[in-house]
């Protein structure tokens, strides 16, 4: 279960609600015609568990494997990534998922000599089927690894990317396996299709219960509006000149994955020119608690009051550890906490921050799951998908695309083309 708490000192008024039926009514559009097609993913994507399932139980190739290798970056990796962060520690005996994402050489080097070809299945995942960084290092690959494309080897190898695309015409061509994407989901939405859904099925997870949570929080949107996710989003949309960044405090280490995941999804989505040629977008930044209280809190305590803060947290941590009642001679000051556990401990510190960072006057407000499981995740991405949708129609963006990332890409080819004709 999760529990959202809003305390934005914020009325709803006239206007906001004319906005929240608006958007909603956008969503609904959407799904219904298809122009994003991440809301029907929860349902259609049990099918694709059931066949990896089935295709994992009768390759021995797979059967062999204790390493998925995921080459791909941004709306390819960041999902997975996040789920696997958050679950890792309630599967120890789930196959390792490593991420090859970055084109930096000594991360790939070193990712490459803790991987034995035997024991890997390489999925290379782009949507696009032509991205420099993926195709480079799945280049790397199959260099490194001596992948024979038309031997055996082939069966080590598993492609998800658009159907038609330059990536599907080339599997095809060698008999890879492949895995299709719906063309009406985007990068950043994908992480409950084949994206997301193939390589933490192939780990182990249980992505049945993943998707049903994503299910329910679709189902009850739709069905009853959840309004607070619509007040939040109409909160954003019209303070975000005022309160320029969402901070995304998130109180478990593991869930830093998930932060990285929000940043993306925001930023690629929201961060636009708007309808009237205004360049708009909230500002989200993620942070772990309670480590970042050491760190980036003073900014929000006293730095320009520019921020919302969005408190998210877990009841009930898998596993415990009790502070010892041990009195450390000099240092007897941290006493106060001696036999609570350190689940109590970053909790409260979650409730304390939340206060003082309410008593400042910052908008806040809260996330909390009871317990980190599959359902609970699969529901708090669908949340965060569609907070976006909803933020992105009342900024009047196109949240789908992503037109400013493009010219760096072009400027990069240029670059290489001039050096390799002079
Ligand atoms: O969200 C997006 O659309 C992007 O972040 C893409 O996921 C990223 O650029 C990778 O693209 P592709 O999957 O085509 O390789």
């Amino acid at each position: 279960m999760i529990t959202y708490d809003l305390q934005l000192d914020w009325r709803v008024d006239e206007e906001a609600n004319e906005r929240m039926t608006e958007a909603f009514g956008n969503l609904v559009y959407e799904r219904e015609k298809g122009v994003a097609g991440y809301y029907n993913l929860p349902e259609d994507s049990k099918l694709i568990v059931s066949e990896v399932r089935a295709f994992a139980s009768s390759n021995e190739t797979i059967r062999t494997c204790d390493t998925v290798v995921v080459i791909g970056i941004g709306g390819s990796s960041l999902g997975a990534k996040a789920v696997d962060s958050m679950l890792r520690h309630r599967y120890p005996e789930a196959r390792r998922i490593l991420f090859l994402e970055n084109p930096d050489p000594v991360d790939i080097l070193g990712k490459f000599a803790t991987i034995t070809k035997e024991r890997s299945l390489f999925l290379v995942i782009s949507k696009s089927g032509t991205t420099v960084e993926t195709m480079s290092i799945f280049k790397a690959v199959i260099d490194h690894f001596h992948i024979d494309l038309d031997g055996e080897d082939r069966e080590r190898i598993v492609a998800i990317t658009d159907e038609g695309s330059a990536l599907c015409r080339f599997v095809d061509h060698h008999g890879i396996k492949a895995y299709t994407i719906p063309h009406n989901v985007g990068g950043r939405f994908s992480v409950l299709s084949s994206v997301g859904i193939v390589p933490l099925t192939l780990a182990g997870y249980d992505t049945c219960s993943l998707l049903e949570g994503g299910a329910s929080m679709v189902e009850r949107f739709f069905d009853a509006r959840e309004e607070h996710l619509l007040i939040k989003a109409a909160f954003i949309a019209t303070h975000w000149k005022r309160y320029r960044m969402n901070v995304l405090f998130a109180y478990a280490t593991f869930l830093e994955d998930f932060t990285k995941w929000y940043v993306q999804l925001w930023g690629e989505s929201l961060g636009k020119i708007d309808r009237c040629g205004n360049r708009v977008g909230p500002t989200p930044s993620g942070h772990i608690g309670s480590v970042d209280q050491h760190s980036f809190l003073q900014l929000v305590m006293q730095g320009p009051r520019d921020k919302s803060v969005t408190f998210l947290k877990v009841e009930r941590f898998e596993k415990d550890l009790e502070i010892p009642d041990i009195g450390l001679e000099h240092i007897q000051k941290s006493d106060f906490v001696n036999g609570h556990t350190f689940n109590e401990l970053i909790n409260a510190e979650c409730d304390a921050t939340r206060r003082s960072v309410k008593m400042e006057g910052v908008p806040v407000d809260s996330i909390t799951l009871d317990r980190v499981d599959e359902a609970n995740i699969g529901e708090l991405i669908v949340y965060y998908e569609l907070l976006t949708s909803l933020t992105g129609s009342m900024l009047h963006v196109d949240t789908y695309d992503q037109p400013g990332v493009e010219a760096g890409k072009r400027i990069l080819a240029k670059r290489f083309q001039k050096g390799a004709n002079g």
